[in-house]
């Protein structure tokens, strides 16, 4: 079988590609869930920004999946800006400490910004991208999450469009990593390892 099409079914059952130290891939979410919920969370905010614009800032780099879905099933006058902060690197847990890496590239004065996020987890992030981009004075400040892990908050931070609350496990894919692996898998998937991966 050729590389491509072995890679293909790796994805479409979402079994681990091969890298060390993985053990499993449990699927959540499936690629028909997430698009249902997209389309949901697409119309409710088409609804509630009706006649604006607005900016989609997605924070990379695991957003960029849902921002580049999300932003096909607005039907509103959009456009993108992107913003990264620093990782978690090789670890699953927060360092606690959040750095900006990249700023927007824009002026967000008198904007609807819709901060497109992955996943909120302790908060720490999207507490620290609020305020930052609350600096430029924008018309109004949404939070777009696909995933919340409710139940991790370290921060009092709530998402406006939220797609699902996830239990605390670790989860990869739809642009989702693990020391940057596995954002292709199309499906939203449990991963269970010992920890660090070379
Ligand atoms: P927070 O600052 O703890 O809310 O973390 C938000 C960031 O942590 C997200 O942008 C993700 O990059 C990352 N993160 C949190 N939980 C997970 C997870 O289960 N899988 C992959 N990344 C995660
Ligand atoms: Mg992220």
């Amino acid at each position: 079988m050729s590389f491509f099409r072995r890679f293909s079914t790796i994805q479409a059952s979402c079994k681990p590609p091969p890298v060390r130290h993985v053990d499993r891939l449990k699927v959540l979410l499936t690629r028909e869930q997430i698009a249902k919920k997209v389309a949901d969370l697409g119309d409710r905010i088409t609804r509630d920004f009706e006649g604006e614009s607005v900016v989609l800032i997605g924070v990379l780099k695991g957003a960029t999946i849902f921002l580049a879905d999300l932003a096909r099933v607005i039907r509103l006058d959009a456009t993108f800006d992107f913003i990264a902060v620093s990782s978690y690197g090789n670890s699953k847990e927060h360092s606690g400490e959040v750095k900006l890496m990249k700023d927007v590239d824009h002026s967000m004065r008198g904007k609807n910004i819709i901060l497109v996020e992955d996943i909120l987890d302790t908060g720490l992030t999207l507490t620290f991208l609020k305020r930052q981009l609350l600096g430029h004075q924008p018309k109004s400040l949404k939070i777009a999450a696909l995933l919340d892990k409710v139940s991790r908050r370290q921060e009092p931070i709530h998402g406006d469009y939220v797609g699902f609350e996830i239990p605390d496990e670790f989860v990869v894919g739809y642009g989702l990593d693990f020391a940057e692996r596995f954002r292709n898998l199309p499906d939203i998937c449990i991963l269970e390892t010992g920890g660090e991966m070379s």
